[in-house]
């Protein structure tokens, strides 16, 4: 039938419910700044905040997706962005290090959150790592940012403790200093990302590895529309990504787009605030 054929070369896909960490914004503000988005002269509407966070987590428990909550608290601000507090691949967990002294007392919070809920395998990192924000899996190998927050010299600790091969990227652009503001994925061999972000080695890896990506438009990546969280079906992002919710639809994923504006202003959105308990 003539002008249905996207429509019928859209692949089939299947969500897969996950397990997900967050941390309600009770304390969240913007104090200090350690990126370009953070400007603590301009107030924050913490009950904006906290009602745009809860409205992410219901569409999370709408989809079938189980939400676990750490308790936030006070003085750790950041703590909301619950992607930094450690990296879970295959129930195994490696603690957060972080690079700003400002977050540092997030590590050992988020690790004591896993020693308590059962986790067994918890490693306390030797390097500068900032958690699922730099480290995120695709398939069976981890990709690895590096640039602004994680050390390169944690991608040989990651993989040596998870068993998996890492690939590191470096970032170049300070507004997207964590890989999940830059890169997202969407199934076990899918991404989008937005490739101004990365150096042009890491450029070229990643149309090398992944040569039908999307790619995000300047605008799509200024609103953070990258910061997106994929269950293989249905994807989760800034809803000012509009050019990425049609290229999603396009690929027959189901984008839901929501407003965490409040928590952008610390330089986070969707992806930031939820930490995937992968194979817990
Ligand atoms: N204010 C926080 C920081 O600069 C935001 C963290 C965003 N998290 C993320 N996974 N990208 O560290």
């Amino acid at each position: 039938m003539p002008g249905t054929d996207v429509l019928d070369h859209r692949p089939a896909r299947t969500a897969v419910p996950r397990r997900l960490l967050m941390c309600r914004p009770r304390y969240f503000e913007v104090s200090y700044s350690i990126n370009p988005w953070m400007d603590p002269a301009k107030p924050v509407d913490t009950a904006l905040a906290l009602a745009q966070w809860e409205r992410l987590r219901d569409t999370y428990e709408s989809l079938g997706h189980t939400v676990e909550v750490i308790d936030p608290l006070p003085g750790l601000p950041d703590m909301v962005y619950a992607a930094n507090g450690a990296t879970v691949f295959d129930g195994k967990v490696l603690g957060a290090r972080f690079r700003h002294m400002e977050r540092t007392a997030e590590g050992p919070a988020y690790l004591e959150w896993f020693a308590r809920n059962g986790f067994e395998d918890i490693l306390w990192p030797e390097h500068i790592n900032e958690g699922a924000g730099d480290y995120l899996r695709v398939g069976g190998l981890i990709l690895a940012g590096t640039g602004f927050r994680t050390d390169p010299r944690s991608h040989a600790e990651a993989q040596e403790f998870f068993g998996l091969p890492v690939v590191g990227l470096t970032l170049i652009n300070p507004k997207h200093y964590h890989l999940d503001t830059a890169l997202s994925v969407l199934s076990q061999d899918e991404i989008m990302y937005y490739p101004q972000a990365f150096t042009p080695g890491s450029q070229a890896v990643l149309r090398n590895m992944f040569p039908n990506a999307i790619l995000a438009s300047d605008q799509d990546a200024a609103v953070f529309g990258l910061n997106a969280f994929s269950d293989g079906m249905n994807v989760i992002l800034p809803e000012a990504a509009t050019g990425l919710i049609g290229q999603l639809r396009d690929r027959g994923f189901n984008p839901l787009g929501v407003d965490l504006a409040e928590l952008l202003r610390g330089g986070g959105s969707v992806k930031c605030c939820t930490l995937e308990l992968h194979g817990a």
